[in-house]
């Protein structure tokens, strides 16, 4: 018998296209073109299955997922299932229209995406004119249309000191949470490690702040901060543990435990198209591969953090260690953090090159 439990949710990524040029875009370096994109038949398949699994949350996201004119009829879709329904958006091409019918169709929260707290820092991370203050008025009109919103940032060495002024912002927007991301060094990210890697200094100071804002905005902004990997102690659970409660799904249908995992060269990802979300959730390889502790070496195996991080990241120890069946070298107790350690040295304190946008075709 079958013990294992089904995902929290599913990740929809419905379009890598976007409108934005995010250096630390999470999208994987070979974006899927619009021709190789499911169809709304195919995404209707893929809520109804969400549903069928057991999970209680489909994100839409991409990439910008509203570029996708079939967005309502899925978040439709997926409301009448009872799945609860959350928007990933850059808010460039949202208008008060849009925003009506997505809301009409059943959509329950919106996750924005700003960038910095003003234009000109703002516009040159998005790669883009004129996003930030799009963003702002879309911010209005989500709050206005009564919908939850979460303000999400990318953290790094050109933004970070304005962590506290970001935290204001997302209040005098009226966002109830504030998702506080450190960038994650794999797709996009890891071409511009050296433009973006904060110093130690920067992240402590960062770490104050968290600590005061949380206490004075209780009950006001809910602030979601994980601290940033290259100077933990201990390895995050990635996506949860892999395999245990994520799953993503490619514009073009594959089904993916993470982001990143298309980098690790031995797993084959199984498609919409070929298989359904329950049989790849349950069966396929690539889900079992590192799913539970069975996979682990030491010292994970015997350590009694493995069923709580269950060993970190594999994209990332594969990226820093080639071997993603090794323990992320974040933890101080694995054989390769001194890895870290050189490279944290090395990186941080540089004179930032210049960014390596996101585009279609690197
Ligand atoms: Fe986590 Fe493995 Fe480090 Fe233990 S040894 S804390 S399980 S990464
Ligand atoms: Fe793939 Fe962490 S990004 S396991």
């Amino acid at each position: 018998m079958n013990t294992q439990s089904p995902p929290l949710a599913v990740l929809a990524e419905l379009t890598h296209r976007c409108p934005l040029q995010c250096p630390y875009c999470s999208n994987p370096l070979a974006l899927e073109g619009v021709d190789d994109e499911l169809g709304t038949e195919e995404w209707c398949r893929v809520v109804d299955e969400t549903a069928a699994l057991g999970a209680y949350q489909i994100h839409f996201s991409g990439g910008e997922p509203t570029v996708r004119k079939d967005l309502p009829t899925l978040v439709r879709r997926a409301a009448d299932l009872g799945l609860y329904t959350n928007l990933i958006t850059s808010g460039i091409l949202l208008d008060e229209l849009k925003i009506a019918t997505l809301m009409e169709a059943g959509l329950e929260h919106v996750q924005l995406s700003l960038q910095d707290t003003s234009a000109k820092p703002a516009d040159r991370i998005a790669g883009m004119q004129a996003a930030h203050e799009k963003k702002l008025a879309v911010a209005s009109l989500i709050r206005d249309a009564g919908l939850s919103l979460t303000i999400n940032c990318v953290f790094h060495r050109q933004n970070l000191e304005r962590l506290g002024a970001m935290i204001d912002l997302a209040v005098d927007l009226g966002a109830e949470r504030l998702e506080i991301a450190h960038t994650q060094y794999y797709g996009w990210a890891i071409k511009n490690r050296r433009a973006l890697l904060p110093s130690r200094k920067q992240i402590e100071a960062a770490n104050a702040i968290v600590v005061e804002a949380e206490k004075r905005l209780k009950g006001i902004l809910l602030i979601d901060y994980v601290p940033p990997d290259y100077y933990a102690r201990r390895p995050k659970a990635c996506m949860g543990g892999w395999g245990n409660q994520f799953m993503n799904v490619s514009p073009s249908g594959k089904v993916l435990p993470c982001h990143a995992a298309e980098t690790i060269p031995d797993l084959h990802f199984d498609n919409i198209r070929e298989r359904s979300l329950v049989d790849i959730w349950l069966g396929s390889d690539a889900f079992r591969r590192f799913r539970g502790t069975d996979w682990m070496p030491e010292p994970c195996r015997s350590c009694e953090r493995r069923e709580i991080d269950w060993g970190g990241c594999r994209c990332q120890a594969l990226l820093l260690t080639g071997n993603a069946a090794s323990t992320d070298p974040i933890c101080e107790l694995s054989p390769d953090h001194d890895l870290i350690r050189r490279l944290v040295k090395s990186e941080a304190g540089e004179t930032p090159p210049p960014f390596h946008y996101r585009r279609m075709g690197g």
